[in-house]
């Protein structure tokens, strides 16, 4: 058999080593060959691409950040133009599978060519873990990892200067890395996406934790948190078309907010792609891995229109129609569970 395999939409550590499972599986178990298409789609609809072989480069492939084969986000309209030429891609490759690595944008176009007939296994990532159908993506507890670490350090910098502190963390659509880093870090407080925040609540926090005699405060903002209407006045253009601050970060803005209304020090940190960077942890890894080798065997074994997934403790198959319908959001009882931990 010969498997193409992709990686699409942002990267994420564990991309490489999914790919590195996959090709020494492929190998290994099947005496299969590995094709890796350049730049995500664009490889498929450019046809560039590159042998992946089961060799030592292969295996040093683990540890590494990234994605060996680039990545790019591409608009779903100039796929569906491209229709043919992936196919032709396809054919003229001799390839049986393809196996795309991506978040929501990619797996919903993996869904979509596999109603055209195309044979596919999808592999989920995102450092933002909001895929639906799968309990973790791999990316997310490196992310987590880097993001706790940040907050660990500037607790002694805002104790120091008894300083409100804000850091803003990735997830547009889901608040897994800012619940999680907030409450592994002991924050004072969590916005997220999932629950519209209001500034005077915000502010009544930070005063009472002063006035009961606290150091400092520090607040996790998920770059998707959006105030309740009325709460904040922002910046022109500062909305994007989900309705969040995008242009100068919610957090900046509710900090100078915060600054403006009590008498008090803000600073504020944007840890931005650096959460995305490096090599992943050693769970990635193992969940990147279980991954690759779940994928290369559900393409061998005919289980198409699937995306591997993690349930428990056990890696299985689901439809990749349904593991798209939705994003996978922090759910209320969650957030209402971490509350007694903040404030
Ligand atoms: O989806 C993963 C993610 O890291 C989001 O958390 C973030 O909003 C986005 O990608 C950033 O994308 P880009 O790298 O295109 O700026």
């Amino acid at each position: 058999m010969r498997i193409g395999v992709l990686t699409g939409g942002g990267d994420c550590p564990g991309l490489n080593a999914v790919i590195r499972a996959v090709v020494r599986t492929a190998d290994a178990r099947y005496g299969s060959t590995v094709v890796g298409f350049l730049d995500g789609w664009r490889g498929l609809l450019e046809d560039r691409r590159i042998q992946l072989r089961n060799d030592d480069r292969n295996d040093r492939l683990l540890t590494k950040g990234g994605t060996i084969l680039g990545t790019a986000r591409t608009n779903p309209d100039v796929l569906r133009a491209g229709l043919d030429r992936i196919k032709q891609t396809l054919e003229d490759n001799g390839i049986d599978v393809l196996i795309p690595i991506g978040g929501e944008g990619t797996l919903t176009a993996a869904n979509w060519l596999s109603e055209e007939g195309v044979p596919v296994v999808g592999v989920p990532k995102t450092i933002d873990n909001d895929i639906d159908c799968t309990d973790v993506t791999f990316g997310f507890d490196t992310a987590l990892t880097i993001a706790t670490d940040a907050i660990d350090r500037l607790h002694s910098t805002a104790e120091s200067h008894q300083r409100v502190m804000l850091v803003e963390v990735m997830g547009r659509h889901a608040g897994w890395i800012a619940l999680h880093a907030g409450l592994a870090s002991g924050s004072h407080m969590t916005l997220i996406p999932e629950q519209p925040f209001d500034v005077d609540e915000v502010c009544d926090l930070v005063r009472k934790r002063f006035q009961r005699g606290d150091s400092h405060f520090i607040c996790v903002v998920a770059e998707g948190a959006k105030p309740k209407e009325g709460s904040m006045s922002l910046l022109d253009g500062g909305i994007d078309e989900f309705g969040h601050v995008r242009f100068t970060g919610v957090a900046h803005q509710l900090g100078q907010e915060i600054e403006r209304r009590i008498n008090k020090e803000v600073r504020t940190t944007v840890l931005g792609h650096v959460q995305r960077g490096g090599t992943p942890t050693p769970y990635d890894r193992v969940l990147a891995t279980r991954f690759g080798v779940n994928a290369a065997d559900a393409a061998h074994a005919g289980d198409f229109g699937k995306m591997v997934s993690l349930r428990g403790v056990d890696i299985g198959l689901v439809s990749l129609d349904e593991a798209v319908k939705q994003l996978k959001r922090v759910p209320e009882s969650r957030y209402v569970d971490a509350a007694a931990f903040f404030g």
